[in-house]
């Protein structure tokens, strides 16, 4: 999606990189207010820690009969487990079209945007 690494609001100093299935592409890329996405959407940020963390962090978004799922798991699929509960989506809640944030604009990055020192866990 996004055609470098930008950096994420995960973890401190991550770079992320963005994935969605074709179907769900269009419509993620405009992403607005009251944007709708099918079952099967799949949104997956894959998150490059710096190079004194020992592995890079997986994260996924899946919509499945009408509910969206978190995921997260380590850049080999291992730990491959779904988060339940407030942990994502606290911070998902206050998305653009919730649970989905969209693409991170790289002008607003530009600008000056503090990035929030936090672990999603
Ligand atoms: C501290 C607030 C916060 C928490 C907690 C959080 N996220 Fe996010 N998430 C964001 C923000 C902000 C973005 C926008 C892109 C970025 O900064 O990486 C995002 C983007 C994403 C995306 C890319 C899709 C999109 O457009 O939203 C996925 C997938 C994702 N998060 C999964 C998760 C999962 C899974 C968890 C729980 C393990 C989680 N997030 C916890 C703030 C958070």
């Amino acid at each position: 999606m996004n055609s470098e690494p930008l950096p994420s609001q995960h973890f401190a100093a991550s770079r992320s990189e963005i994935r969605v299935n074709p179907e769900a592409a269009g419509r993620y890329r405009s992403l607005t207010q009251g944007s709708v996405f099918d079952d099967g959407t799949l949104v997956v940020e894959w998150l490059r820690l710096p190079p004194t963390s020992t592995a890079d962090v997986v994260l996924a978004l899946e919509r499945t009969n009408g509910r969206w799922h978190y995921w997260q798991a380590d850049s080999l699929g291992r730990g491959h487990e779904e988060i339940e509960g407030g942990a994502c989506q606290g911070c998902h809640a206050g998305s653009v079209a919730p649970p989905l944030f969209g693409l991170p604009q790289l002008a607003d990055l530009r600008e000056s945007k503090p990035q929030v020192p936090r672990s999603p866990r």
